[in-house]
């Protein structure tokens, strides 16, 4: 057992036999992404975990199997959202046609399924919790709590709290927020254009029923103590040929649940989260492991537009930076990229930077905070982070011609932040002067957009010094988006400053 699985399973205090056996069992975790970073997801998995994942037709999820007690490393992957453990996966489900009958189907399966390792699974997973929790040394947020967790205080303007065209997602109708499993949180205060959509016709749903019991069946809480836990099923559901809502899906189900282990239903202060994800004859049963998402990791302070890091990880992957490599974020708003950069990749030097005061403050703030965490680890970690920021313009940057190896930045859409006008002289002069300051022949660029008129066209304009060699289809907060890894030519840049 490795020394970190080895300490936590020592002191962390495993709440039960349970948790113990649960370290020897194998466990399908399920894994939602950012879309479209489903192959970088997987090829971290195998690279971390030696695990070979199965990527999901339900875009944005991923599945593989480790042994259970790899999970401290399984929850330190960078480019995953939520997890889960699987209790059971159709990958054929033939749901009846009329409505009462596909949801007694439903109800039924609840007492066939095989609860018993996945639950000795979610009870070591919070074992490993506790354990950091207790490091930590704060409470550990409920889950009715959470949605405050990221409120960076000086963010908390009207407009965070405001939906766009950029932020909107899928809303529950039964008006709770989404976790483990789920892509659509969007905590309280803190408004990001990152959370992923559902298609249309995809619904959640929480649902809270029965009354209070002692549990027979489920998880003890301790010795000769028998706790009632509280549980809540969240449904997700996507496809046109259901009869069925995920509400009623979910309140169904949830009674079942609820009827075989006797557990308490609760929808905001929840010890289980069961899911149900039913995509078209695709029905995956989970238990939640994650409270809330892993890609609010880095950031303190939010800004309007903040990236998943998660989504940033994905792209900083993407032009495969190497060590001493200089990766700059021209437009880096409060900083997402070069923050999850100077995390994950300590040997390369970062550059961010933005014309917007405030975004520059924003990104010290989120840079501060990461100072802070690092020093109360060990102290190869305290001796700082590789990431300067500073004020400036994209279009004059004060960088020397051909000094930097990678780019990577996500773009003003021209929706919440800029406009499309402004995007047709911005994008032009961005690609020239990242140009120009891209060694030429290696540089590279990554860049995310939801402009893609604009920046096809933009493109073709600097053809001779940019090359296309890559696109990702992602979805950032329920708009289709693209991220561009641009290959710098040989040529010289047009425009080039002699003065640098
Ligand atoms: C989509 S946001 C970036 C969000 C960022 N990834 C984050 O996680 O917060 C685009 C950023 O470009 C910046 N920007 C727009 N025009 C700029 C310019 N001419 N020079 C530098 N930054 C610019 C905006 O201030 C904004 O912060």
């Amino acid at each position: 057992m490795a020394e970190a699985e080895a300490e936590a399973a020592g002191d962390a205090g495993l709440g039960s036999a349970a948790a113990q056996e649960g370290a020897e069992l194998a466990a399908v975790i399920g894994a939602t992404v950012p879309t479209g970073f489903e192959q970088t997801a997987a090829q971290e998995v195998q690279e971390k975990l030696g695990s070979a994942s199965r990527i999901s037709r339900d875009r944005g999820k991923i599945y593989f199997e480790v042994p259970a007690r790899s999970l401290p490393e399984v929850h330190r992957l960078r480019s995953v959202d939520n997890l889960f453990v699987v209790v059971q996966e159709f990958k054929d489900y033939q749901f009846k046609e009329n409505k009462e009958d596909a949801l007694k189907d439903l109800e039924d399966l609840v007492k066939k399924l095989p609860w018993t390792d996945p639950l000795k699974v979610w009870e070591l997973n919070n074992s490993l919790k506790k354990k950091k929790t207790k490091r930590k040394k704060h409470n550990l947020q409920s889950p009715a709590s959470r949605g405050k967790l990221s409120d960076g205080g000086e963010e908390g303007g009207a407009d965070q709290n405001s939906t766009s065209d950029q932020e909107d997602c899928a809303q529950n109708p039964v008006a709770v927020e989404p976790t483990g499993g789920q892509d659509t949180e969007n905590p309280q205060g803190v408004t990001s254009r990152n959370g992923v959509e559902e298609e249309k016709d995809n619904e959640q749903s929480d649902v809270k029923v029965g009354v209070e019991a002692s549990s027979e069946s489920g998880p003890k809480a301790g010795e000769g103590e028998v706790k009632v836990l509280r549980f809540r099923v969240t449904c997700n559901r996507a496809g046109e040929k259901h009869s069925f809502t995920s509400n009623e899906a979910a309140r169904d189900f949830g009674g079942a649940v609820q009827e075989h282990f006797q557990w308490k239903a609760d929808m905001t202060n929840f010890d289980v989260e069961v899911l149900l994800n039913i995509h078209n004859n695709e029905v995956v049963v989970g238990i939640a492991l994650t409270e809330e998402s892993l890609h609010r990791r880095n950031i303190t302070h939010f800004g309007p537009t903040t990236l998943r890091s998660t989504l940033a990880y994905g792209m900083l992957r993407l032009c495969d930076p190497q060590p001493t490599d200089i990766i700059v974020d021209p437009m880096c708003g409060t900083g997402a990229i070069p923050i999850e950069g100077a995390a994950e990749w300590p040997y390369c030097y970062h550059i961010a930077g933005d014309n917007s005061p405030q975004a520059v403050k924003r990104a010290a703030n989120n840079i501060s905070s990461l100072l802070r965490k690092n020093e109360s680890k060990d102290s190869s970690t305290a001796l700082g982070v590789p990431l300067d920021v500073i004020q400036w313009d994209i279009c004059n940057l004060p960088l020397r011609t051909g000094s930097v190896d990678i780019v990577v930045t996500d773009m003003p859409f021209g929706k919440r932040m800029g406009s499309k006008k402004k995007n047709w002289d911005l994008y032009p002069a961005c690609l020239m002067e990242m140009g120009r300051i891209c060694v030429p022949g290696t540089g590279r660029a990554v860049l995310l957009t939801q402009d893609k008129k604009c920046f096809a066209k933009a493109l073709s304009r600097v053809g001779h010094i940019w090359r296309r060699a890559q696109t990702v289809w992602v979805n950032v907060g329920g708009l289709h988006a693209a991220v561009y890894l641009l290959r710098r030519t040989w040529e010289r840049a047009d425009g080039t400053r002699s003065f640098w």
